[in-house]
Formats: C-alpha cells, sequence, structure tokens
C-alpha cells in the first residue's frame, strides 16, 4: 500500500467531520465578529478546515491565510483547493500558485498558502487576524511554551480543536496486555518527540490557555470515532485506518520493549481487521474556542 499524506489528511475529513464538537462549533459562529474575517489557520495541511467552513457555512467573506511547513502539503493545497471549489459550484482566481481568490455570488476567500515553519512565521509579527485555527495540530508542539507565541497571531478568537486526551482504542482485542502496552509506548513516543508533542494536550490546555492570558469561552470532547457500517467504512476511512496503524508502525518499529516479530503479527492482524471490516478505532480528544485579552 502507498502512504502518501495529503491522501491521509483527505481520508481525515469524514472523521474530523463528525469529531468535531458542535457546541464549540455554534460558540465559534455566534462569536465571530462581523465579516469580512482575516484568518489564520497553523499547520493547516492541505487546505481541508477552509473547504470544511466553506461546505458548512461558517464563512464567506474573509482573508485565509494558511501555514504549514510541508512543501508537499503546501503544494497538494495549491492544486487541491482549486479543484474542490469547482466541483463545489465555486471558481477560482489564481494570481499566484500560493494566492487563489475562491468565490461565487454569495463568497468570496482570498486564500494565502504559506510554507513556513510556524515560529519562523510568528517571528516575522504578521498583523493579528480575527480568528486563530489549530486543527490536529496543537499536541504535536512543545508546550506551554509555544501557546503565547502562537496566541500573538490572533486579536480575539481562538479554535483549537482536535487535541488528543490520552485514550487512543482499539478494538476488538487481538491481545489485551499487548494491545495496552503499545497503547502506552505510543503515547509515550509522542510525549518524548524531540520536536515537541503531549499526549494528554487537551487536558493541560485549560492549564496552559489560563497561564497564557485566554479565557476559555467552550470546551468539549471531539473524539474521533472509526467503525464499519454494514461491514463497510465510509467514505475513505478504511485508507485512515491503514494510515493510523501506519503512524503505530513508525513510531513503535524499532522499540526496544516490543519484539520485532510480536509487534509485526499485532500490525498484521489489526490490518486484516480493517480489510474485514472489523476494526473500531477511537480516539479521545478535546475541543476549545478561547478568547484573548
Ligand atoms: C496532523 S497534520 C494536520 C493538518 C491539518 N490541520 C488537518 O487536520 O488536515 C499537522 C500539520 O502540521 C504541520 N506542521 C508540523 N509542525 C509544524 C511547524 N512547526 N510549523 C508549521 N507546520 C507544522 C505538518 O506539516 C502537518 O501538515
Amino acid at each position: 500500500m502507498e502512504y502518501s499524506f495529503p491522501h491521509y489528511l483527505l481520508s481525515k475529513q469524514s472523521v474530523d467531520d463528525r469529531a468535531l464538537n458542535k457546541d464549540v462549533l455554534a460558540a465559534l459562529t455566534a462569536s465571530l465578529p462581523e465579516e469580512p474575517l482575516t484568518i489564520t489557520e497553523v499547520g493547516g495541511g492541505i487546505g481541508t478546515m477552509l473547504a470544511r467552513l466553506l461546505r458548512w457555512e461558517v464563512i464567506s467573506q474573509a482573508e485565509y491565510t494558511l501555514v504549514d511547513e510541508s512543501d508537499e502539503t503546501i503544494r497538494f493545497a495549491s492544486s487541491w483547493l482549486p479543484g474542490w471549489a469547482g466541483e463545489n459550484g465555486l471558481e477560482t482566481e489564481e494570481s499566484d500558485p500560493n494566492e487563489l481568490r475562491i468565490f461565487d455570488s454569495r463568497r468570496d476567500v482570498r486564500v494565502k498558502l504559506v510554507r513556513a515553519d510556524i515560529f519562523d512565521f510568528i517571528a516575522q509579527q504578521p498583523e493579528p487576524a480575527d480568528l486563530l485555527i489549530a486543527h490536529s495540530f496543537l499536541d504535536l508542539l512543545p508546550m506551554p511554551e509555544s501557546l503565547p507565541k502562537l496566541l500573538s497571531l490572533t486579536k480575539n478568537l481562538a479554535w483549537l480543536t482536535l487535541n488528543l486526551d490520552g485514550v487512543t482504542a482499539l478494538e476488538p482485542v487481538v491481545n489485551a496486555d499487548l494491545d495496552t502496552r503499545i497503547e502506552r509506548l505510543y503515547h509515550e513516543t509522542m510525549d518524548t518527540r524531540p520536536s515537541g508533542g503531549d499526549s494528554l494536550s487537551g487536558r493541560h490546555l485549560f492549564g496552559h490557555l489560563k497561564q497564557a492570558g485566554a479565557e476559555i469561552e467552550m470546551a468539549g470532547a471531539s473524539d474521533w470515532v472509526v467503525y464499519p457500517v454494514n461491514g463497510a467504512y465510509p467514505a475513505d476511512e478504511a485508507y485512515f485506518l491503514k494510515f493510523i496503524l501506519h503512524f503505530f508502525e513508525e513510531s513503535l518499529g524499532n522499540h526496544p520493549e516490543l519484539d520485532p516479530a510480536v509487534f509485526a503479527d499485532w500490525l498484521g492482524k489489526r490490518s486484516q481487521q480493517v480489510e474485514r471490516g472489523e476494526l473500531v478505532y477511537i480516539a479521545h480528544q478535546i475541543d476549545f474556542l478561547a478568547r484573548i485579552g
């Protein structure tokens, strides 16, 4: 199987659509200032959150800056977003591969795709936006020291979504002891990554946001719950699950506490569960809407 990170982000869309906490989203919608808005999304990947906000009619007039350090995701975004817009009845104008306008008679969003490490981007002191979005991103960063820097990107609101909170569960059980050990070791690899990361980022953000001077307007669970319906996964979620197993393989492939043959057998059994439409995957996560200042 070919593992493509942009394909993983595409397959994640339907899982995220279900997961995002709708009370937190309603609070965001109620709090947004009058349009046109300025929005900065950090670690924005291929632009699926922008597509979602248009699809869900959360925004219609905005200047949207998407920052991601990966050349691959930024290049993918610059071709995927116009394609998505066309399929959804919107027009696109491109003044540059990384600057586009997506519009129709009701909606008009000017998009800037920036390939940069987020801290280099912040160091340039960009104008703070009305809204900062960090989706599936904060649990990858060193905390709490990253938070004040990130919050400098907004004048007012921050919507911080899908922050992992210490539970990664796979059903049905393959081997209870081994399953528990693999979950623990998987979280440990996140907690000890040199670039930062926290498998308990969800619960820790309550304290970190307060310490950074932000007020939590609303928080709620945004768990990923992936399961087969009549023996088959919706949309492209079988690919999503295979990619999650690939993350396990990449992070724990040479772990001293795991016998390579036992781990390979475990991965094989989990992969077969996906192919048979049996695997259920749950990751507990938390969304926040925070107000700054
Ligand atoms: C888990 S992905 C989420 C992408 C997107 N938010 C989504 O959910 O579809 C995390 C993204 O953060 C980007 N990233 C990681 N570290 C970064 C950094 N220091 N600065 C900017 N982007 C970063 C990665 O390239 C990746 O696209």
